[in-house]
């Protein structure tokens, strides 16, 4: 039986219920009120009689009693003969004073005798039951001088009583059959507009809808304390299961794929990413494959593994287009492929407007407050709508079912899940944005804030790395759109789309991947300090960043400069190595920045280099993630000093590869991370003697206190990693499925 059939006798079964008991009382009251109305009736026909009746005897009563003055009996009987015409009167007689029945008409009845004159004249009318009916009868006095002469009987024909009795019965079936159809009418239209109310209501709040709309006011205010309970109810299931998730599950790529395999069975997971996880150069010795600088690389690709989908992003490298198949496929990783990379072309021009001009030169400074200023360029936005609707049709393409799981990365695609939501409105879209989202103020200068914030709106589900970037996107929206917020369970409600708001801290694969093919600390130690030419007793702090503005790069070299002026002791004994790898090198603020570090790295090494001594490697070039490995585990201390970052993967990275338990982590308090690993050395970047005394601390640090306070974050990164970043996106986007599939059912139930 198909859903409709269903419906249908859905209704009919409810319909049936209100109708029934509706009958039954109909009926009830119609046979408990017909003989009372038969009563009414006799009652009042009968006083209608006795007026009348009343009334001929008043009207005939003067000349009856002249006639019997005059003794004219014969006039008498005339007069008795032309009332007896009025058709309501069945019969007439006259008694004289001494009883004697003087005159009757043909019908009198012969068991009707004349008054005994001894006795007080009857006054009360009585009814009497004839073989061909009931008759009224009437005795009136016909008075003379005063004085009773005789009797007047009057008799009515009270048969019209029954037959209007009958009409009567008639029309009260008639009107309460009426009255029926009208009362069932309205029960049933306000029980199914109840219903369906009801069933809306249920329908949001299994959706995760908080503030329900009713269907017409009041519609379903009676079922508002229950919503409250089914609410709590749903929040504690979820906080009590997420409580459960996090103290049990040990999340690792087999828990990721069980994940999907239980919950997410067979179906279909898409990456939206602006940066390819493998890019293809042409190199002097052929192609050469690039792994990219990037956080959301870092964290994406383990994920990718693990669940086998499909990753669209921009084919940036010079020899992309020579590996891809037709449909701009290729499999990665290239040496064992687990999934399939779809890459997106883009013009220079493109490339220009929609990545360098409006996600880098605006979006990136304006949520980054970092003290450079966004522009935004009309030509720029055009470029970065064209793409972002570029991006969404190739996701549809790939899409072999209507309702996949999408992925969609970063800043770079603020306009696509709502594009997408349109094309495909049964997809669940998990947007995350891995930068910071500022307070409504500083985005509030954007001059397409409001398409943004819709766009983003077409999520099922926005991720941000720290409550603090979730609340300030609330109070965004909150600012500069018509919506629904509902803070409790962190919900917007946008043009007929729900979307949660929820933070999600980004981490690194656990274990690292080069856990058991990686050199000792002791080889990577001497081996870098080798590579560089610095004394093996000579400490390292490093610092691995893109050379961007907003990793606090300037700020970390004078820090260095500082601890070396306030501690002289350690001119020889510690060096910074700055890892800076090159990116979006074409922008004038880039440039620009790179120069600043290069002469502030340069002025320092001037200061207090001294023979082989030198304080401060700057390397600005690319370094694949196994170099950068033995770096971390050479080095004494890292350094992220970011003026502002979403989380900062770097912290975990070198805490991931200090498997020995020693090093120290400095870091900034702008950072994510630094709301996650309590036991680094937090510092402001901006406070320079702050960030040299706590580089001081650290480099002095007894080797007990950095075993204990490594050994805590490790263990935190270890059971935070990425997986459980994945698997909680993933798992919080199954129930937001099954709750719809379930709030689908109930839709085709009624
Ligand atoms: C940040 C952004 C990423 C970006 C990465 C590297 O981590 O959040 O989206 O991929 O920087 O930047 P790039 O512009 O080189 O991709």
């Amino acid at each position: 039986m198909g859903p409709q059939s269903k419906k249908k006798i859905g209704s009919f079964r409810l319909t049936m219920r209100f109708i029934v008991p509706l009958v039954i009382a109909m009926t009830l009251l119609a046979y408990a009120l017909l003989p009372l109305v038969d009563k009414l009736t006799l009652h009042w026909f009968t006083h209608d009689l006795d007026i009348r009746s009343q009334l001929i005897a008043n009207t005939i009563q003067e000349p009856i009693g002249e006639f019997l003055e005059q003794g004219n009996m014969a006039r008498i009987n005339s007069l008795i003969r032309r009332v007896i015409k009025d058709e309501r009167l069945f019969a007439m007689g006259f008694c004289d004073g001494k009883g004697t029945l003087h005159y009757s008409t043909p019908k009198f009845p012969k068991d009707i005798s004349c008054p005994d004159p001894n006795l007080p004249s009857p006054e009360k009318p009585s009814i009497l039951k004839l073989p061909n009916g009931m008759v009224h009868v009437a005795v009136k006095p016909v008075l003379v001088a005063e004085k009773p002469s005789g009797y007047l009987f009057l008799i009515h024909d009270m048969s019209f009583i029954e037959s209007r009795s009958a009409d009567t019965r008639k029309y009260i079936v008639l009107f309460f059959v009426i009255l029926f159809l009208v009362i069932a009418f309205i029960t049933v239209l306000v029980a199914h507009l109840s219903w369906r109310g009801w069933m809306s209501a249920v329908r949001s709040l299994l959706r995760g809808e908080s503030d329900v709309k009713p269907l017409t006011k009041g519609s379903y205010a009676e079922l508002q304390p229950l919503m409250g309970d089914l609410r709590s109810l749903l929040r504690t299931i979820d906080a009590e299961k997420r409580f459960a998730d996090d103290v049990t599950i040990f999340w690792s790529p087999d828990k990721l794929r069980e994940l999907l395999r239980k919950q997410l069975a067979g179906e279909q997971i898409l990456v939206v990413s602006n940066r390819e996880p493998y890019i293809h150069m042409k190199g002097k010795e052929g192609i050469e494959i690039n792994r990219p600088a990037s956080g959301l690389v870092t964290a994406v690709e383990p994920v990718m593994k693990a669940c086998s989908g499909t990753w669209i992003a921009h084919g940036g490298g010079t020899a992309d287009r020579e590996v891809v198949d037709k449909n701009d496929h290729v499999n990665i990783p290239p040496e064992r492929p687990k999934y399939t990379l779809r890459r997106i072309w883009l013009s220079r021009e493109e490339e220009k407007g929609y990545y360098y001009g409006f996600a880098n030169e605006g979006l990136w400074p304006l949520c980054h407050i970092a003290h450079v200023r966004p522009i935004f360029r009309t030509s720029d936005w055009q470029h970065y709508v064209k793409i972002n609707q570029r991006f969404a049709d190739a996701v549809v393409k790939e899409a072999n079912r209507e309702d996949p799981v999408v992925l969609v990365q970063d800043y770079h695609f603020a306009l696509l899940p709502s594009m997408l939501r349109k094309i495909l409105p049964k997809s669940t879209i998990i947007t995350f944005w891995h930068i910071p989202w500022p307070n409504p103020e500083s985005f509030g200068i954007c001059p397409w804030r409001e398409e943004l914030l819709q766009g983003m709106l077409g999520s099922t589900i926005l991720g941000f790395h720290t409550p603090f970037h979730c609340k300030n996107f609330l109070e965004t929206v909150d600012r500069y759109l018509e919506t629904r917020i509902e803070h409790a369970s962190s919900t917007i409600s946008h043009g007929g789309n729900l979307t949660l708001v929820e933070a999600y801290p980004i981490s690194i694969q656990w274990p690292p991947p080069w856990q058991d093919s990686q050199p000792s600390v002791a080889e990577c130690r001497a081996e870098i300090r080798k590579f560089l030419k610095i004394d093996e007793n000579c400490l390292i702090a490093l610092g691995v960043d893109r050379m961007d503005y907003t990793k606090g790069i300037l700020e970390r070299l004078r820090a260095v400069e500082s601890l070396l002026e306030n501690h002289p002791e350690m001119v020889g004994r510690f060096s910074l190595v700055q890892i800076g790898a090159p990116t979006r090198s074409i922008l004038e603020e880039y440039q620009a920045f790179e120069a600043r570090v290069r002469a502030l790295t340069a002025r320092i090494n001037q200061r207090f280099a001294s023979g082989a001594y030198q304080p401060v490697y700057l390397k600005v070039e690319h370094h694949e993630p196994e170099d950068v490995n033995s770096y971390y585990r050479a080095a004494d201390v890292c350094m992220v000093t970011s003026l502002h970052d979403g989380m900062n993967l770097v912290a975990k990275e070198y805490i991931a590869s200090r498997d020995d338990e020693r090093g120290v982590l400095l870091l900034s308090q702008f950072t994510g991370a630094a709301h996650e690993l309590y036991e680094a050395l937090i510092v402001n970047p901006y406070h320079i003697e702050q960030t040299a005394n706590a580089l001081y601390q650290a480099l002095t640090m007894p080797e007990f206190e950095q075993r204990e306070r490594m050994h805590s974050m490790r263990l935190m990164v270890r059971d935070f990693n990425v997986f459980r970043w994945a698997g909680r996106m993933l798992i919080d986007a199954s129930k937001i499925r099954q709750r719809e599939k379930l709030a689908a059912r109930i839709g085709a139930e009624i």
